[in-house]
């Protein structure tokens, strides 16, 4: 981005509690799509590349201020003691930058939905215009509430009035304050020692610096959103959920637009960061959470849950939760899986039904098909895990390692306790507890051999339906001649 519009700063007012939460959650700190709402603020904020980016916090400030530095180590905290109004907190942000020269950019911690683009063309007006002030208006379906903008009978923007301050005739006005601005610096240092207290609130409002800067002939203009949804803030969780859903629509439309295809878009959920490739297909109730990428021609869905999962080309994954896993090319995984952190499956290999895995590398073209346990082991390539086999991996105090090689056969109810090693080639029978190697082709048996007890149910229980069974059964194969 080159210099003119690069501003001086930017200023995130996030020092309220958002009383209509009802949360213990600081307003700014809840999530949607994979952010919070003021991460989302400075998502954007962060993309001009301003000198200083400085977040005003009040309400939680330890909280808030770990998080905010959490999200972006270039910002500086500036802390409001008192809700003295947002003209105040903007002074409070001011207070620990130095003399600043240039545009400076005053933005609200909670409208979530501001592009970095829109904020961009804010900054680019204001100063290609030469505007003491630029403020970013839309009209909005319901204003109620909001500061509306005041203009002349040529159109100049006058000043700006607070709903609960406004006259009748003002409130009839669709023309509301987003609350996001670009300020000169200095007229914005200078006006903010002018703000009074003389409102219903009796709050140094940031909204009158308009007001002053007019009064005195310097210019100030609007810029309409180029979308009002744009300018939305979260007062309370019902709002917070039409956001996250303007949001998930944004997000979903443009892995369409991508060449994904999302066959029923209000059921998914995509969080920001997530990459899809083309020709994907998403099918219903599906959420791709975190740094989750679904490479091209992968299928996800029905019913999954992918967070900081990779998904390689030509993959299928039906009904599945799966955390830090990474998905081979043309693997299948599910219905039915659960792929914990650590679980590798390379390419064309198959986890099914009801089988979890963690810490897990599962070679080329080897399978686990059903009903498994697989933690912290090594299958080689081309091997089969029979049904319901547990890779024993806890003692009770460590936890153990399992390695199987390529092109293995174990049969079904194995157990492995680890650590235990089974060479390539090598075959497990059914129901074995397998507690040493196996070398490479061997066949393990490790069970009890079957002894059969003759007639112990007719004898032991008498009168039962199984003993009447058994007769009759006893009955036609000496008929047969089969038994003497
Ligand atoms: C403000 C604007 C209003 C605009 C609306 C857009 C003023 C006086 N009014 O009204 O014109 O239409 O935003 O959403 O500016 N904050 C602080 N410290 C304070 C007061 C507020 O940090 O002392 C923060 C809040 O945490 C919030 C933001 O500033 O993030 C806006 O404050 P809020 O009280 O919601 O202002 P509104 O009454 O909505
Ligand atoms: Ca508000």
């Amino acid at each position: 981005m080159t210099s003119p519009a690069r501003p001086a700063a930017v200023v995130v007012l996030a020092a309220g509690e958002g009383t209509r939460m009802k949360s213990d959650t600081p307003k700014v700190l809840h999530e949607l799509c994979g952010r919070s709402l003021v991460g989302h603020v400075l998502a954007a904020a962060g993309r001009l590349e301003p000198a200083h980016l400085a977040v005003v916090i009040g309400y939680q400030r330890e909280r808030v201020a770990a998080h905010v530095t959490g999200v972006d180590a270039r910002v500086v905290t500036a802390v409001q003691d008192q809700q003295n109004g947002t003209g105040h907190a903007v002074r409070c942000a001011l207070a620990e930058l130095p003399d600043l020269d240039g545009p400076v950019v005053v933005l609200n911690g909670d409208t979530p939905l501001l592009t970095a683009e829109t904020l961009q063309a804010l900054v680019s007006t204001h100063v290609e215009a030469g505007n003491a002030a630029t403020v970013l208006t839309a009209s909005v379906p319901d204003p109620t509430g909001l500061g509306r903008i005041v203009r002349n009978a040529d159109g100049r923007v006058q000043r700006i009035v607070e709903h609960r301050d406004a006259t009748a005739e003002e409130r009839t006005i669709a023309e509301i304050n987003s609350g996001m601005f670009a300020f000169d610096a200095k007229h914005l240092r200078s006006m903010l020692d002018r703000l009074t207290t003389d409102n219903d609130q009796g709050q140094e409002y940031l909204t009158d610096v308009l007001g002053l800067l007019v009064e005195d002939g310097h210019p100030v203009a609007a810029m309409v959103a180029p979308d009002y949804r744009e300018t939305l803030g979260c007062n309370d969780r019902v709002e917070l959920s039409a956001l996250r859903a303007l949001l998930r629509d944004r997000l979903v439309t443009a892995a369409m637009r991508a060449g994904a295809t999302v066959i029923d878009p209000a059921s998914v959920w995509f969080d920001v960061d997530v990459v899809l490739g083309r020709d994907v297909v998403v099918h219903p109730n599906v959420q791709l959470r975190g740094a989750t990428v679904i490479e091209d021609r992968a299928e996800v869905g029905p019913d999954s849950t992918l967070i900081d999962t990779k998904v390689g080309a030509g993959a299928t994954v039906v009904r599945t939760h799966s955390n830090q896993a990474e998905i081979g090319p043309e693997a299948t995984v599910g219905p039915f899986a659960y792929l914990r952190p650590g679980s590798v499956l390379g390419r064309k290999a198959k986890v099914g039904t009801y089988v979890e895995t963690k810490n897990a590398t599962i070679g080329e073209g080897s399978k686990v098909p059903h009903l498994t346990y697989v933690g912290d082991a090594t299958i080689g390539e081309h091997s089969n895990i029979g049904a319901a086999s547990v890779f024993v991996n806890y003692d009770g105090v460590n936890k153990h390692h399992t390695t199987i090689g390529d092109h293995a056969r174990t049969g079904s109810d194995t157990m492995f306790i680890a650590p235990v090693n089974v060479g390539d080639g090598a075959y497990t029978a059914a129901g074995s507890v397998i507690t040493e190697d196996v070398p490479p082709g061997a066949m393990a048996v490790a069970r009890a051999r079957q002894r059969n007890i003759d007639g112990w149910v007719e004898r032991r229980r008498p009168g039962t339906a199984a003993a009447d069974a058994a007769a009759a059964a006893r009955r036609v194969a000496s008929e047969e001649g089969t038994v003497e």
